[in-house]
């Protein structure tokens, strides 16, 4: 069983035995200012996807211990593991939705903390481009090493703080990240090699700060709408949705009720895709009227897209509006991909314009 809301951050924690399930990218990685898409998909896939998956098996090797008779190395060996991977998973997720345009719009590069956090920030660190410095020059000074720059919450110190983290498991005790600028190698190289400065001046560049005030609200106490934290153009009922791990769990079971894949890409993004989900039927979005019939109505419907943005989501809006069980895949094939589902290479000969 698993239990966290992909699209909300306020869920409540897993148990030992439950696996924690991916959170969908909120950025459009092709869009991005100066970042490439192969950068942050390879990126969430491999790196944020990879410690997700290693923090599920080490949770399910420690429910399976015999904790009276393993030995003490053996825990201490995981449970160090299990915090390192834990804590990457949660700093990549807070990195991944500090970055990213508003809406459906690309990064202008001039965004601005909303008032209430521009407030605080003047407040703690004297005014908004004060804060930047520091910040920035404190993840410069990372450079040629790894490690996290964070802009925190601190309940007791009663502030915000810039906490410098030399690995995912290195920060202040009860502060809260608000942000997190990833400063492992990893994270910059493939586009700007060793030019790590260059990279820390280009993600700030790409800051969503409508989803940092949201973050730094949730650390107040105050709340945020979830929203926030919706891939721009998925559907906003939870029950129009299907996750990864969810979608991996029903391609497992009876053939009956196994939903029928559905891969829907817009003409102009057909170049981005190498695979597909074995046994999906790959369509044009605007060929709607075409393809439809040809899907069951008693048997549920799982449409992907690339990211799970507006492509799927508005075909999943427009088939529950006509009587198909039809959910959309949260965070579309890149989330199947950072959770290590199987996939075939790609087969577009049902796709109705390869223009
Ligand atoms: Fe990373």
């Amino acid at each position: 069983m698993d239990v966290q809301n992909p699209t909300s951050i306020s869920s409540p924690q897993f148990a030992e035995h439950e696996i924690l399930r991916i959170r969908p990218l909120l950025l459009k990685p092709q869009w991005m200012n100066g970042l490439s898409e192969r950068l942050l998909v390879s990126h969430y896939e491999n790196n944020y996807g990879g410690a997700l998956r290693r923090l599920n098996a080490i949770k399910a090797r420690l429910a399976a211990l015999d904790w009276a008779r393993t030995p003490v190395f053996e825990i201490n060996g995981l449970k160090r593991e299990e915090l390192i991977a834990a804590s990457s998973v949660i700093l990549h997720e807070i990195y991944f939705d500090s970055l990213g345009g508003r809406g459906d719009s690309p990064p202008s590069g001039t965004e601005e903390p909303p008032a209430e956090l521009a407030r605080a920030l003047e407040r703690d660190f004297g005014s908004v481009k004060a804060w930047r410095a520091e910040f920035t020059s404190m993840a410069k000074a990372l450079a040629g090493g790894s490690g996290w720059a964070i802009l925190s919450w601190s309940e007791r110190l009663g502030r915000l703080i810039n906490d410098w983290a030399a690995d995912h498991a290195h920060n202040l005790p009860g502060a809260t990240p608000i942000l997190a600028l990833d400063m492992y190698e990893h994270a910059y190289h493939l586009d700007f090699g060793a030019k790590a400065a260059a990279y820390v001046d280009q993600a700030m560049a790409n800051l969503n700060w409508e989803r940092i005030g949201a973050r730094y609200r949730l650390a107040i106490g105050e709340g945020a709408e979830d929203k926030f934290f919706l891939p721009y153009g998925a559907p906003t009922k939870e029950e129009a949705r299907i996750s990864a791990e969810e979608l991996r769990v029903a391609l497992e079971g009876a053939n009956a009720r196994r939903p029928v894949l559905l891969d829907l890409c817009l003409p102009k993004d057909l170049p981005r895709r190498v695979d597909m989900l074995a046994g999906a039927s790959m369509h044009a979005p605007s060929a709607l009227e075409r393809w439809i019939d040809e899907l069951p109505r008693d048997r549920p419907i799982a449409v992907y897209c690339i990211c799970g943005f507006q492509v799927s989501g508005t075909a999943v809006t427009e088939l529950r509006r006509r009587g198909y069980d039809a959910r959309a895949l949260v965070g579309g094939i890149t989330a199947w991909h950072a959770i290590g589902g199987a996939t075939v290479p790609l087969d577009t000969s049902t796709y109705e314009e390869k223009s």
